[in-house]
């Protein structure tokens, strides 16, 4: 039986534990992280590619930015497209100098694992949470298991950060939250392919035959998705299938797409969820375990960096002044930025995506707020605050 002791226990080292593990340290805060899948599994995971401000500035404060600033991709502005007509919504302008940077999720975690157990931390894989006993006492546990060893960590609190899956949330009494939801009728198929990126900025399109997001990853590597059926499988797509149909559905007048060899492919599906609590006494909630929003917007990844400093900012403020005044008021804090990523994620998935007939009144809706961007520098600069993301100044 192994037994370890640390200040915080956190469960799961996706984005949102390894940025609280390394954000504790910088504070003096103990903590150690386990994992339940391999280090080359994590690593190996595609999703997300979009910085928020907030996120990089994060990264650069802990000392970490080094090869995202690197490799990253600085974007000043974004196109948005209907029915081939395409729009550019520039952030500068808009935001006071506020942008996104497109570095993938899976190049984050491996620079914050890589940093993380060179400086001695502690980070168990393939080392399942189990059980989490007693939150709420001051002394709970998190049970373990590694390659058929049990495992036990005694903490002072609990972090969850181990993702929709994970067993914080199942481990939350249910009588203290509400649970919201929608799922969406559509899921996005997206690959990762060699091929010169055919655009300097992301687009993203409406188009009758459904959504499609041009996205990249380096000069060399490009990052895409289309709408597909919830019920449409990833063996239904040749590779040119594919690439026609990101052809026609971003195609405009002037403008064709590269295509190149595709390595990566997958379909995910689309959900907004919430839980309205995100503590039950000493265990806390960070990141997906406690939310999660449709893609389009690129909140999901941003959402997890900005619940850890809200529940850092508690910690330090407990082992600084034995209060857990600021632990306490995390859900409150949390939550304000969550509904409005929630409802900027739903805003952007409705306004993009094939919903019904092709001209139906959805459709028409669609259209007039589209054509409200080049109208209106207000709802312009509505999309760009929420794409670059909200400072955390706006939500005290
Ligand atoms: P995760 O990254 O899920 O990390 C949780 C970790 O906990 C995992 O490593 C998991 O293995 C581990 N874990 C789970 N259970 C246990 C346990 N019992 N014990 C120990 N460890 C455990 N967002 C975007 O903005 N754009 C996108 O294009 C996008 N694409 C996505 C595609 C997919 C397939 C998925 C699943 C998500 C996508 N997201 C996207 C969302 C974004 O990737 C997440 O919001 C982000 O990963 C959240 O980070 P996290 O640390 O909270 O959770
Ligand atoms: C990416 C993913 C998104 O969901 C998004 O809105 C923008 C970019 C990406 O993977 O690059």
């Amino acid at each position: 039986m192994k037994h370890i002791r640390t200040q915080v226990g956190i469960i799961g080292a996706g984005p949102a534990g390894l940025m609280l593990a390394h954000w504790l340290k910088q504070h003096g805060i103990e903590s150690v992280i386990i994992e339940h899948r391999s280090r080359a599994y994590v690593e190996a995971r595609v999703r997300a590619g979009l910085l928020e401000q907030n996120t990089v500035d994060i990264l650069k404060g802990l000392g970490l930015a080094g090869r995202l600033e690197r490799e990253g991709h600085l974007h000043h502005g974004v196109y948005l497209s209907f029915d081939s007509e395409r729009v550019r919504v520039p952030f500068g302008k808009l935001t006071n100098g506020r942008n996104i940077t497109i570095y993938g999720q899976q190049e984050v975690v491996k620079d914050l694992t890589d940093a993380w157990l060179a400086g001695g931390g502690q980070l168990l894989f393939e080392a399942p949470a189990l059980q989490i006993e007693g939150f709420d006492s001051p002394a709970p546990k998190i049970h373990f298991e590694q390659q058929g060893e049990k495992g036990v960590i005694d903490c002072d609190f609990v972090a969850a950060c181990d993702g929709f899956h994970g067993i914080g949330r199942k481990t939350l009494p249910k009588q203290l939250y509400t649970e919201y939801s929608i799922t969406y009728p559509f899921s996005w198929l997206g690959i990762l392919a060699n091929v010169a990126p055919s655009t300097d900025e992301l687009i993203y399109t409406y188009h009758q035959r459904g959504f499609a997001l041009h996205s990249l990853r380096s000069s060399t590597v490009s990052r895409l998705y289309i709408q597909v059926d919830n019920n449409d499988h990833i063996d239904n797509w040749s590779d040119d299938q594919i690439w026609d149909e990101l052809s026609v559905r971003l195609g405009t007048p002037g403008w064709s797409l590269q295509t190149g060899p595709i390595f990566e492919k997958s379909i995910t599906p689309m959900r907004s969820y919430l839980i309205d609590t995100m503590q039950a006494g000493r265990l806390f909630l960070a990141g997906d375990a406690a939310h999660i929003v449709p893609p389009t917007g690129g909140k999901g990844l941003n959402l997890a960096a900005a619940d850890v400093k809200h529940l850092v900012d508690g910690l330090v403020d407990y082992y600084k002044n034995g209060s857990m005044r600021s632990l306490d008021r995390y859900t409150e804090t949390a939550l304000k930025r969550i509904w409005r990523a929630q409802d900027f994620s739903n805003f952007m998935t409705t306004l993009f995506h094939k919903q019904d007939e092709h001209g139906s009144f959805q459709y028409q809706l669609q259209r007039a707020k589209f054509r409200y961007i080049s109208q209106s520098e207000a709802y312009a600069t509505t999309i760009a605050e929420n794409y670059v993301g909200l400072p955390f100044e706006a939500f005290t």
